[in-house]
């Protein structure tokens, strides 16, 4: 069966591009047709500046919203990243196969890095690594298919290379992963600058749905997106791209085709009051499942603690060959 293998970072509140980019295939589809782990990368929000009790608030959040999006522990394995050992473990084997140069031309580190010395921050070593702790989290697992949105997929192919070179080099030890994208809504973007991604650690937010936002918060969010000079409704990502950000939107919620629906408007107004309706009718069952979550901490902990053993259980044996094939010995008992 294939495996799957996806996770969030728990940076900032989950917003509609984290939704429609990965979250809903994971419990429509990824779950059900394979092998599937979903995981609340705590590690990774430690890149950047943080907030402990934050961090903390953020990924039992981000568990509850994971089960309220539909995924069902019965189905697949929900856990959090820093309760298994073996992601760290096999993190540090990777950068002995990563190269300095593969790591500073990832997109999302120039960017962010950049940005961080802007604002005359300093910029952590392990905004660097990251992108070979989330090679680890693909590879402990044996996965086949990395269900992401489109700013991913570069990560995915270094982990799809360090497991070929790896590979090449030390003897088999890892499925060669790849990156699976949604048709639609890969990339949503943020309402108020189309140029940039729907991000939620960039957290001030009049162009980012949360998916906890209410009705009324989501309505006036997507109200006010901007759009392009011009009149006529028609769905074109280089000229228009406020507008096809709006026609995509509505297609993933809506299951239609963005230039399909472009036809159907003949004003701006009505395209984004439909399309805010349809974005408050897709988050209700989400966020009412949350607050039943909520009153219910118990049972997302007992999810979370068998999706660790599990999860644990899965990578050990890929993170020791692992270990064997580079050449460290095995412990004493182990070895006989
Ligand atoms: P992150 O919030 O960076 O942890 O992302 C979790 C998942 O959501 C990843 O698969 C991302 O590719 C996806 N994702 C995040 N933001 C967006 C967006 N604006 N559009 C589409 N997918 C997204
Ligand atoms: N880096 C991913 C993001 O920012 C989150 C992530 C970490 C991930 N490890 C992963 C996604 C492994 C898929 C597989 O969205």
């Amino acid at each position: 069966m294939t495996r799957v293998f996806s996770g969030v970072k728990p940076t900032g509140h989950l917003t509609l591009g984290n939704y429609l980019g990965a979250m809903r295939q994971w419990a429509a589809e990824d779950q059900r047709r394979s092998d599937a782990l979903f995981c609340v990368v705590d590690l990774h929000a430690l890149t950047v500046d943080h907030d402990p009790a934050r961090v903390r608030r953020l990924s039992r959040q981000a568990a509850s919203l994971l089960l309220a999006a539909g995924l069902d522990p019965e189905l697949c394995t929900v856990f959090v990243q820093s309760h298994v050992d073996e992601h760290a473990r096999l993190s540090y084997v990777l950068e002995c196969v990563a190269t300095d140069g593969e790591m500073r031309r990832m997109i999302q580190y120039r960017e962010k890095a950049a940005r961080e010395r802007e604002r005359g921050g300093s910029v952590r070593l392990s905004l660097l690594t990251y992108p070979v702790l989330m090679a680890a989290d693909i590879l402990a697992y044996g996965t086949d298919d990395v269900p992401v949105g489109i700013d991913q997929t570069q990560h995915v192919e270094l982990a799809r290379d360090l497991a070929v070179r790896f590979n090449q080099r030390y003897g088999h030890t890892f499925v060669v992963p790849r990156a699976t994208n949604p048709a639609v809504a890969a990339r949503v973007m943020n309402l108020q600058e189309p140029a940039s991604k729907m991000g939620k650690s960039d957290d001030v937010g009049p162009g980012i749905v949360y998916l906890l936002d209410e009705p009324d918060v989501v309505r006036k969010k997507v109200m006010r997106a901007v759009t392009d000079s011009g009149r006529e409704v028609v769905y074109d990502r280089q000229a228009r791209p406020g507008l096809a950000n709006l026609l995509e939107i509505l297609a993933a919620c809506t299951g239609g085709e963005p230039a399909e629906l472009a036809g159907g408007y003949d004003s701006y107004g009505a395209l984004k009051k439909d399309t805010a309706e349809a974005v408050v009718e897709v988050l209700r069952p989400v966020q009412e499942r949350h607050k039943e979550l909520c009153a219910d901490p118990g049972y997302v902990e007992g999810v979370l603690q068998e999706g660790a053993g599990k999860a644990r259980a899965m990578a050990r044996p890929t993170v020791d060959a692992a270990y064997r094939a580079i050449g460290l010995l095995p412990p004493v008992n182990a070895a006989r």
